[in-house]
């Protein structure tokens, strides 16, 4: 599972803090330039202290810069490992770095904790591609199939759905529905990933993820001559992309290619932070450079991170009657 180790403890007053401090330091020069860190080391202190003056866990996206993934962070994962750790977590605060959908499904599971999103534009074009009224269309032109929604939508998208799935899991949802046709949401290119791996018929409601579709597999076919990499790719990548790469999985199941064939040298085709926070636990690996940023995973910084744990605001709600129907999906998922 894609998961990096708790964060080092923070700095503190106690005798091991100049020896967790210096760890630290260490850990993130092999991703982020020594003054950087030096500059941030006083607000990783502060967050550390409000966490614990609140009683609140950070989960981490595998996309967040590695300031906040060994800094900050308690936990780092993908978007349903993260909701379950905050989930089993006693902790009565939770922070989610990472985008709305994230924080929603952390709330799903876990309703009766305070969850805080540090900035609520952190939004995501897949997500924003459906809509409930989208599912109820697409139920009534296909009304024996089953619809599977992609974690990656929104708590109302969710509970028009018959069962949730991720990208580490999209294969295995489909199979367990036993039927030739389904409807999968929103996103288009995971959708023919599932066709092409199951043999069954897909109708998807078309979305994309503006990161991913930007990779293209000629882009590829230059990177694997020039350097001999091994070629991870995300689901949501382009067919041309997925049918070029060495492997395609979620980014949990890339981190655990990476954990154990331990190639020399990779290219991983998704988020830029992915390979920095793989990197961190890899330092001998090599890792090609070329991605492309979500600017909604990067409205997350330190900055708001500090802020909404001193001036908490707004927190994630969702309305009970959607929270009932979007919980279903998710527990059957859970359940296989
Ligand atoms: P994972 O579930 O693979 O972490 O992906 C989430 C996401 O937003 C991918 O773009
Ligand atoms: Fe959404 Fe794509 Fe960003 Fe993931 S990378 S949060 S799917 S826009």
């Amino acid at each position: 599972m894609s998961s990096i180790p708790k964060s080092s403890p923070a700095p503190g007053s106690d005798d091991g803090a100049f020896a967790a401090r210096a760890a630290l330091v260490e850990r993130l020069a092999r991703v982020v330039p020594r003054p950087e860190i030096e500059i941030a080391l006083p607000q990783l202190e502060r967050i550390a202290a409000l966490k614990a003056a609140h009683g609140a866990v950070i989960v981490a996206h595998n996309y967040q810069i590695p300031l906040i993934t060994a800094g900050i962070a308690d936990f780092v994962g993908d978007s349903l490992t993260m909701a379950r750790y905050a989930a089993r977590s006693p902790a009565p605060v939770i922070v989610v770095c990472g985008v709305h959908f994230m924080a929603e499904s952390v709330k799903l599971l876990c309703p009766q904790k305070t969850v805080l999103l540090p900035d609520f534009g952190a939004g995501c074009s897949l997500a924003a591609s459906v809509s409930p009224e989208d599912i109820r269309g697409l139920r009534q032109r296909h009304p024996d199939s089953p619809v599977v929604a992609y974690v990656n939508t929104s708590a109302a998208v969710k509970a028009e759905a018959d069962i949730c799935c991720t990208s580490a899991n999209a294969v295995a949802v489909a199979r367990s529905l036993g039927r030739p046709h389904l409807i999968m949401v929103p996103d288009r290119h995971l959708a023919d990933y599932v066709a092409r791996m199951t043999g069954l018929e897909v109708t998807t409601s078309g979305g994309q993820c503006e990161v991913h579709v930007k990779y293209a597999g000629t882009d590829i076919e230059a990177y694997r001559r020039q350097t001999g990499a091994v070629v991870l790719a995300h689901p949501e990548c382009p067919r041309d992309v997925q049918e070029r790469a060495d492997f395609v999985g979620s980014t949990g199941a890339m981190d655990d290619y990476i954990e154990t064939r331990r190639p020399r040298r990779v290219l991983l085709l998704t988020e830029c932070s992915m390979a920095d926070n793989v990197m961190l636990r890899h330092p001998r690996i090599e890792f090609l450079k070329p991605c492309n940023l979500c600017g909604f995973m990067k409205a997350i910084n330190l900055d708001n991170v500090e802020r909404v744990l001193t001036r908490p605001g707004a927190t994630i709600e969702i309305d009970p009657a959607i929270a009932a129907r979007a919980r279903r999906p998710i527990e059957r998922m859970l359940a296989l």
